[in-house]
C-alpha cells in the first residue's frame, strides 16, 4: 500500500541551519552579480537595493520560511504540495511546480559556472595564467578554456570539461548524503572558510596602492557607496529598480523554492523569523561587505573607473571576475596565491548554492512519487547531466543565456509573484502571520504585516507586468537572435517544457495515486510533527 510522503530526519543543529540557509544564498550572485548589476549605475544602486532588501527581500525571505516549515508539517517538501496546503484549488499544486522547475533549470547551468572557478583556482595554482598581461590576453584565455574561442559545431574544452565532471560530482556525493550529513554538514565547514577568504581578499584590495590619481581604494569604495547629484537622476529610471530588486531576489535565492524545501526539515517549534532574518543577514554581510570590496574597488584601481564600467558593460558580469581579477593578480606580490584564494572562495560560494538547487527535485521524487532516496540521486543526476550537455557544448549558440533568462530571471520574479498571491492574499496574512510567529523568537514590527499584505505582493506583481511591458515579446518571437543561434534557444525552451511536463506529470500522478494523503488532513498532519522525523518514524 502506498504511504503518505517521508521526511528524513532534519537539520542537526541551529549553527548548521543557519550557514545551509545562508550558504544557499551566498552564492556566485554574491560575487560575480551583484556587482556587475551595480557597476553600471554607481552610488544611485545601492538605494534602491536596501530598499528592495527591506521591503521585499526580508518579508518574502520570512514567507518562504514560513510556507516550508508549513509543508514540512504536512510532510511536503516541495512547493506543489505545500500551495495545495495553503490553496485548497486544483490549480495551486500545479503552481507550485515553479518552486522545483526553477532550482533544477538554473542548477544546470550554475553548475557549469561553479566549474569555472574550480578550473580556474587550478590554473591559477599552477601557473597557468602567468604570462598574460593585458585584459584582451585574459579574456581569450578565458574563450579558450570554455571552448568558446575555436568553437565549430560545439563548443568543447577538456580542462573545462574535466572540471565540470569533477564539480558535478561533488554535488551529487554531497546530494547523496542527504540533508543532515551533506548539505549541513559541507555548509558547516564551507560557510565559515568562505567568510574568512573573503576578509582576507578585502583586507588584501582595501590596502592596495593607489595606481593614479582617481585610481584609489576610495574611488573603488566611492563607485558602490557615494551617491552624488547624478545619481538622483539615475533613480528616475526603472531599470536601476529593477536591477537591484532582481538581484535581492536571486541573493537570496527567493523565487526559487530552494528556502522552501530547507525550511520543510524545521520542527513546528522551530523559530523562522529570528533564523530567517539571521541568514539574510549573513547574506548580506558576505554580498555588500565582502563582494563589494573586492570586485569593484580591484578593477578601479587597476583600470580607473570608466574602463572597469565598460569591462562590465562589453562583456557582462564575469568579465571582472574572470578576466580582470586574474591580471590584477597576476600583477601584486603573491597574486597566484589570492588569486586561488579568490576562485576557490567562488567554487565555495557555488558549491554551498547548487547544491540547494537539486534539493528540491529530489525531495519531489521521495515525497510526492515515493522514489527510494538513493534511485532519487540517480535519477537527478541523470537527468541534471543530460541538460548540462547543451549548456556546455552550444555555449556558443546563447542556451546558458537563454536558461538564465526563463528561469533565473523572468521566472524568479514570476514565482516570487505567485507565490505572494498565495500567501498574502489567499491563503491570508493574518493566518500567515500567525504561522510565522509560531515559535519566534523575534517579534517581527507590525509593519511588515501591511507590508506582506500590500507592498510585497503588489511589488512582485507590478514586477510581472512590467517585464511583460518590457522586452518580452521580443524575447519570446527572438527578435535579437541571430539566425544561427535560434535551433539552441529552441532546444533550450524544449528543455524547460520537457522538464515542466514531467513535473506536472508527477504532481498529476501523485495526487491521483494518494488522494487521500492529500484531502484528509487529520490523518496526515500530525499534531506532533516534531516527532516525525527519521524515515524510521514516519513509517512505523
Ligand atoms: N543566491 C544564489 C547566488 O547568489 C543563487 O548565487
Amino acid at each position: 500500500m502506498r504511504r503518505g510522503p517521508v521526511k528524513e530526519l532534519g537539520w542537526g543543529s541551529r549553527f548548521g541551519l543557519i550557514m545551509a540557509m545562508a550558504g544557499n544564498a551566498v552564492g556566485l550572485g554574491n560575487f560575480l552579480r551583484f556587482p556587475g548589476q551595480a557597476a553600471p549605475y554607481g552610488g544611485a544602486f545601492m538605494v534602491p537595493y536596501f530598499l528592495a532588501l527591506i521591503l521585499i527581500g526580508i518579508p518574502l525571505a520570512w514567507i518562504e520560511w514560513s510556507i516550508g516549515r508549513r509543508g514540512g508539517a504536512y510532510k511536503h517538501g516541495t512547493t506543489p504540495g505545500m500551495f495545495y496546503r495553503l490553496w485548497k484549488h486544483p490549480i495551486s499544486k500545479y503552481l507550485g511546480i515553479f518552486g522545483i522547475l526553477l532550482p533544477a533549470m538554473v542548477g544546470v547551468y550554475y553548475i557549469y559556472i561553479e566549474s569555472w572557478a574550480l578550473g580556474y583556482a587550478w590554473q591559477m595554482a599552477t601557473g597557468m595564467l602567468r604570462g598574460k598581461h593585458t585584459y584582451e590576453e585574459m579574456k581569450a584565455s578565458f574563450g579558450s578554456y570554455v571552448g568558446t574561442a575555436n568553437a565549430g559545431l560545439i563548443s568543447f574544452s577538456s580542462v573545462s570539461y574535466s572540471f565540470f565532471i569533477i564539480a558535478f560530482l561533488i554535488n551529487i556525493f554531497v546530494l547523496g548524503r542527504g540533508i543532515a550529513k551533506g548539505i549541513e554538514i559541507v555548509a558547516k565547514y564551507c560557510m565559515p572558510v568562505l567568510i574568512v577568504l573573503g576578509m582576507i581578499l578585502a583586507v588584501r584590495v582595501l590596502t592596495l596602492p593607489p595606481r593614479g590619481e582617481n585610481q584609489t581604494v576610495s574611488h573603488g569604495l566611492a563607485q558602490i557607496w557615494r551617491l552624488s547629484p547624478q545619481d538622483f537622476q539615475t533613480l528616475m529610471r526603472p531599470h536601476v529598480w529593477i536591477a537591484a530588486t532582481g538581484q535581492i531576489f536571486f541573493t537570496l535565492s527567493v523565487g526559487l523554492g530552494m528556502v522552501h524545501t530547507y525550511a520543510s526539515y524545521l520542527k513546528k517549534k522551530h523559530d523562522l523569523t529570528l533564523n530567517g532574518l539571521t541568514a539574510c543577514a549573513t547574506n548580506e554581510f558576505v554580498e555588500v561587505v565582502l563582494g563589494g570590496s573586492i570586485v569593484i574597488p580591484a578593477a578601479v584601481i587597476f583600470f580607473g573607473v570608466e574602463r572597469a564600467r565598460e569591462i562590465v558593460a562589453m562583456d557582462g558580469t564575469f568579465a571582472i571576475g574572470f578576466y580582470a581579477l586574474p591580471l590584477i593578480f597576476e600583477q601584486i606580490p603573491y597574486g597566484e596565491i589570492f588569486g586561488v584564494m579568490w576562485f576557490f572562495l567562488l567554487f565555495l560560494a557555488g558549491l554551498t548554492s547548487s547544491m540547494a538547487m537539486f534539493t528540491p527535485l529530489l525531495v519531489f521524487l521521495e515525497d510526492e512519487l515515493q522514489i527510494d532516496r538513493r534511485v532519487g540521486v540517480l535519477l537527478v543526476a541523470f537527468f541534471a547531466f543530460i541538460m548540462m550537455q547543451p549548456v556546455i557544448l552550444f555555449q556558443h549558440h546563447k542556451v546558458l543565456d537563454e536558461l538564465d533568462y526563463w528561469m533565473g530571471t523572468f521566472g524568479l520574479v514570476l514565482f516570487v509573484a505567485i507565490e505572494t498571491v498565495v500567501f498574502s492574499w489567499i491563503f491570508g496574512v493574518d493566518k500567515g502571520w500567525e504561522e510565522l510567529h509560531l515559535g519566534a523568537e523575534l517579534k517581527i514590527p507590525r509593519i511588515y504585516y501591511y507590508i506582506m499584505k500590500y507592498v510585497t505582493p503588489v511589488f512582485a506583481v507590478g514586477l510581472v507586468v512590467w517585464f511583460c511591458y518590457d522586452g518580452l515579446l521580443e524575447k519570446i518571437t527572438m527578435k535579437n537572435v541571430a539566425s544561427e543561434d535560434v535551433p539552441y534557444i529552441w532546444l533550450a525552451r524544449i528543455m524547460i517544457l520537457l522538464m515542466a511536463s514531467f513535473l506536472m506529470w508527477g504532481v498529476w500522478y501523485a495526487w491521483q495515486t494518494h488522494p487521500k494523503f492529500f484531502e484528509d488532513e487529520e490523518d496526515t498532519k500530525s499534531e506532533n510533527s516534531d516527532d516525525i522525523k527519521t524515515i524510521e518514524d514516519a513509517l512505523s
